[in-house]
């Protein structure tokens, strides 16, 4: 895991900080922005982010009676180059990262560091640039694009925020190379959405991501809501478009099969937390944390014969509501390993101790207590 690069106290300027227009500050903090990162390098470091919603009682005088703790405090990097995927059951936490990492929403406690920036922290021209060089593909094509804006206002409507990206002279021809490289004729700028397939339209959604040139795309489950045919279709684009543009990936899907093609690490979520985090190979091959065994033993296998050897793991319980979490591990009420300690124990994200020695795939981060290897996939 990469060290976090430590920025001197007062180069992360705080909301106040910059509203009092601390020029300089900002100034520094739009350079480090628009500097380049190398391939490899950490370009987003997560640490402990929180988001709790306030539950609220009473319609005029409103008292908050306890808070739907969507994401509890989840730490990780993602790297320049790299794909990471995100998965876990609906209602995890998925998309309130996303919108975190986009600035959508704001944080209740932790950091995002993009650069060495605190993002949560940034007003101003710095978070306008934080903002141009993080893009989002949201899930449901039918629905992100305004049905009565033409295709060409749709991906160019970017560009008035952004004007430095486009002169408006220019708007039109770029919006026709960005229906090109996504695949889409260029002469179809004045159709409108419902002209378009399902498919189509999640192109205009990734070419009204590319407008700005991103760094970062954050795609909120992209092709959940497409038919299984074109999902590879689309999937193969963005790892086009991620080589041709550099892009870095965020990957959000619940279904572990969908992420594995594109992933190079796979983070699984469980109620607000991260559970276990890994390469592709460590997590779909020696998965360690229960959680991720029986989302592995779930996913369907096309081939009869090497379904009939497997180890499936039935979850029982519903998942427990986020406003009220299981004490100790959260996975604890569905889990069959589960024990005393994990009641009163959390248990953190870090590689177990028993493979802290050795560099076994197993060697990668779990919060479990009892965290053991389990060949879900290929059992016989
Ligand atoms: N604006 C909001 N206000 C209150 N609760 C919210 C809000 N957004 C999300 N939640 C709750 O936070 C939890 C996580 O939601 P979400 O991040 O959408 O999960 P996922 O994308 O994994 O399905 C859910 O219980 C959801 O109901
Ligand atoms: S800590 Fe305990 S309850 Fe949680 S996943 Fe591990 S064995 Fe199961
Ligand atoms: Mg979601």
């Amino acid at each position: 895991m990469a060290e976090l690069k430590k920025e001197p106290v007062d180069a992360t300027p705080n909301v106040s900080a910059v509203e009092t227009v601390d020029v300089a500050t900002e100034a520094e903090a739009v350079a480090a922005i628009d500097a380049p990162v190398s391939q490899g390098e950490p370009i987003l470091q997560v640490r402990n982010l929180v988001k709790h919603f306030p539950l609220t009682q009473g319609i005029l005088f409103k008292k908050q009676i306890g808070a739907v703790k969507a994401v509890d405090g989840i730490s990780f990097d993602l790297y320049a180059g790299e794909t990471l995927g995100i998965v876990g059951e609906s209602g995890c936490g998925k998309s309130t990262v996303a919108k975190l990492l986009m600035t959508l929403e704001r944080a209740t406690a932790g950091e995002v560091f993009y650069k060495g920036q605190d993002i949560t922290k940034l007003s101003g021209r710095a978070l306008k640039a934080v903002r141009r060089n993080i893009q989002m593909v949201f899930q449901d094509p039918y629905t992100s694009l305004n049905p009565r804006m033409t295709v060409g206002d749709i991906i160019g409507e970017t560009f008035e925020i952004h004007p430095e990206v486009a002169p408006k002279g220019d708007r039109r021809r770029r919006v026709q190379d960005l229906l090109d490289v996504v695949g889409l004729n260029p002469e179809y700028i004045n159709r409108y959405p419902h002209q378009f397939s399902g498919g189509q339209r999640q192109r205009i959604g990734i070419a009204r991501g590319l407008a700005l040139n991103p760094e970062i795309i954050i795609c909120d489950e992209p092709v959940s809501a497409l038919d299984v045919s074109v999902q590879a279709q689309v999937i193969n684009l963005m790892e086009k478009l991620q080589d041709e543009f550099n892009l870095s990936y965020v990957f959000i899907a619940h279904d572990l099969s969908i992420v594995r093609h594109i992933s190079d690490r796979v983070g699984v979520m469980y109620l607000g937390k991260m559970a276990e985090i890994g390469t592709d190979t460590q997590i779909y091959d020696h998965p360690t944390h229960p959680y991720t065994q029986a989302l592995l033993s779930a996913v369907p296998v096309p081939d009869p014969s090497a379904r009939e050897g497997r180890d499936r793991i039935i979850l029982t319980g519903d998942v427990p509501s986020p406003a009220n979490p299981p004490s100790g591990c959260r996975f604890r009420t569905r889990c069959w390993k589960a024990e005393e300690r994990c009641a009163t124990e959390e248990p953190l994200l870090a590689i177990p101790e028993r493979f802290v020695a050795g560099s076994t795939p197993a060697t990668h981060e779990s919060a479990c207590h009892f965290a053991e290897e389990r060949d879900v996939v290929h059992a016989a």
